[in-house]
């Protein structure tokens, strides 16, 4: 197995000079685990049911079925490779190492569509807990290294060791390590870059100066018990796992507060308002991960006391790739005409349906054509990267030429920022909407006087 994957890369570099694979990484664990030697969770229930039904409820349980992933991964990552042939069929198979972790150990790849197979299990609590280590350097691309089945069912954990009738018990550190996350939270394409790099921006911010980890923002800690019939601890991490999908987790994430220059503000004249965002909750920038799916952007609206409404939009700055971070109606994504098999594909808004003249914080993933691209596979290059970095304030401003017709009296200015998951027009084509659906992140208002 381990030749053929060999043979496999060999290939692969020859048909794509320059190009690094998931095999460079956990690319060689292809094949080498049956599907029978891990558990299943179900196993794990009876004991561990607490730490179960939090995992249920995660992406992490979904991470191969959830309708989103299945339609990307059929639909664009799967076909992409059928209908290009410089796309080889490593790329989809590579998704499967940290999507579908035991489909790609068993070989299994591409997995029967979810319903049908042992790929469901996704990330499962058996391959977390028969992880080993990872291999040198920074952690990417499922680098880990796994011994299932062994050992009478080690499981791995960073506690000391405890006693359990139903396995064995390993101490690892590993576990509590931020490049346990990393070896499936960094992704690099085949073009060599970072597509996803949430461990490496943890590291790079204040929080990395601090210690802080991954798990105490997302497996947090609180006294009880890990196993129903185990004793208690002051310190059981739950496996809440809850992130971008959990409105909850996303609301309040960075706070806003709008203020004028002048309060009194003459018919005609300008005033302008200024914005202040603070990031003041996530350990890694916002967006992280799926950058290229994800829009996060401010509106500015101002409502006059007759209750016209008046949308502002953002002032420009002038820095390097700005025209990507100011919403405009002009089409993009006509890469995916390639796996949707549509020659005469013009694209979708790229904006989705952010008012024109709005903000965006994100970074643009390009592809070797250097066009804006939502196939982090198909990436080659970023363009410029104005995401909320953990704890960073941005300023905005916003210049309000007040219009004739305004009405005299109180004027309420409202900045209101929301999240979606992927970009609501890309959503709508390929039939994922509930993906598309704006969240509400924060809002904050402020007024003036227009004067008669
Ligand atoms: C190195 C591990 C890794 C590889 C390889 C990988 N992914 Fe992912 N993928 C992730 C992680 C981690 C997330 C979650 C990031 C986030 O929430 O922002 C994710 C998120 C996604 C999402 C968004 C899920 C959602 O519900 O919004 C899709 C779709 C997806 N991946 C598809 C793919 C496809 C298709 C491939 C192969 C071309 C692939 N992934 C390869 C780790 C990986
Ligand atoms: C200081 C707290 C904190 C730390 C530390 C932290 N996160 Fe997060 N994370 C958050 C918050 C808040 C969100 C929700 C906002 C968002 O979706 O980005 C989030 C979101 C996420 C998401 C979903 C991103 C999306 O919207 O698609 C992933 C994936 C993630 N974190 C993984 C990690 C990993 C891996 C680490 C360690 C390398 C980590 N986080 C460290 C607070 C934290
Ligand atoms: C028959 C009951 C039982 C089953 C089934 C069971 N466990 Fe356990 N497990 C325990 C007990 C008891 C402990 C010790 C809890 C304590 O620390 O008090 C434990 C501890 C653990 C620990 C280490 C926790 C620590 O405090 O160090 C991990 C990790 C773990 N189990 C994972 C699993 C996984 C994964 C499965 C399913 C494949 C599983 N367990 C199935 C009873 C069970
Ligand atoms: C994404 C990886 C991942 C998955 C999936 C996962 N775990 Fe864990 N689990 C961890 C990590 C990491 C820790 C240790 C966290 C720490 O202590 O810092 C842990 C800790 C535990 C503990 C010890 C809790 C404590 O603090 O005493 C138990 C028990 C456990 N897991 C069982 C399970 C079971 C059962 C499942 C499936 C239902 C599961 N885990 C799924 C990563 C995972
Ligand atoms: C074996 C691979 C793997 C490991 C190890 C792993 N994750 Fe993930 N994680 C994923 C995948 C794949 C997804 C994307 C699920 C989906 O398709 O939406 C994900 C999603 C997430 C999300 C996003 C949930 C959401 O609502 O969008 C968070 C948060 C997260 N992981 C945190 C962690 C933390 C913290 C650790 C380390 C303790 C960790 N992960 C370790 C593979 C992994």
């Amino acid at each position: 197995m381990r030749c053929r994957a060999c043979l496999s890369l060999v290939l692969f570099l020859l048909i794509l000079p320059g190009m690094a694979v998931y095999a460079a990484s956990g690319g060689d664990l292809k094949g080498t685990h049956d599907y029978e030697e891990f558990e299943k969770p179900q196993a794990c229930r009876q004991c561990h049911q607490d730490i179960f039904r939090q995992w249920e409820q995660s992406m992490m349980s979904q991470a191969y079925t959830h309708h989103w992933d299945e339609v990307e991964y059929f639909e664009l990552a799967v076909a992409h490779t059928e209908n290009d042939p410089n796309v080889p069929a490593e790329v989809h198979e590579g998704c499967n190492g940290c999507h579908a972790p035991l489909a790609f150990m068993a070989g299994d790849v591409p997995p029967p569509r979810p319903g049908e197979s042992r790929a469901d299990e996704s990330v499962s609590c058996e391959v977390c807990h028969t992880i080993t280590g990872k291999a040198e350097g920074t952690p990417f691309n499922f680098s880990w290294t796994i011994e299932p089945g062994k050992d009478k069912r080690a499981q791995r954990s960073p506690d000391e060791v405890t006693k359990s009738p139903h396995h064995n018990m390993v101490q690892s550190d590993f576990h509590r390590t931020t490049e346990f996350c990393g070896t499936c939270h960094n992704e690099q394409s085949p073009y060599g870059v970072m597509v996803k790099a949430t461990q490496i921006e943890l590291l790079e911010g204040p929080y990395g100066d601090e210690g802080v980890r991954c798990q105490d923002c997302h497996m947090t800690y609180s006294e009880g018990r890990s196993a129903r019939i185990g004793s208690k601890h002051d310190d059981v991490a739950q496996h809440l796992f809850h992130g971008g999908h959990d409105p909850g987790k996303v609301n309040g994430v960075v706070e806003l507060r709008i203020h004028p220059d002048i309060r009194e503000v003459v018919i005609g004249e300008p005033v302008q308002f200024t914005l202040a965002l603070f990031n003041q909750k996530t350990g890694h920038k916002f967006p992280t991960g799926s950058v290229e799916d994800r829009l996060l952007w401010v509106e500015v609206e101002a409502v006059d006391a007759d209750g016209n409404a008046y949308h502002l939009p953002v002032d420009k700055k002038g820095f390097d790739g700005e025209e990507f971070t100011i919403a405009s109606d002009e089409l993009a994504y006509t890469d995916m005409s390639v796996p949707l098999n549509d020659p005469g594909f013009k694209g979708v808004r790229r904006d989705g349906h952010v008012p024109v003249g709005d903000r965006i914080f994100r970074m643009p993933y390009l592809n070797p054509d250097g066009e804006i691209t939502i196939m982090q596979w198909h990436t080659a290059s970023f363009g410029v990267d104005y995401r909320m970095g953990p704890r960073e304030t941005k300023l905005e401003t916003y210049t309000f030429d007040v219009p004739f017709e305004a009405a005299p009296g109180e004027m309420t200015v409202t900045a209101t920022m929301y999240y979606a998951l992927l970009v609501p027009t890309v959503a709508d084509l390929l039939g994922a909407p509930e993906e598309g659906e704006p969240m509400l992140v924060n809002t904050h208002s402020t007024t003036v006087t227009v004067l008669d």
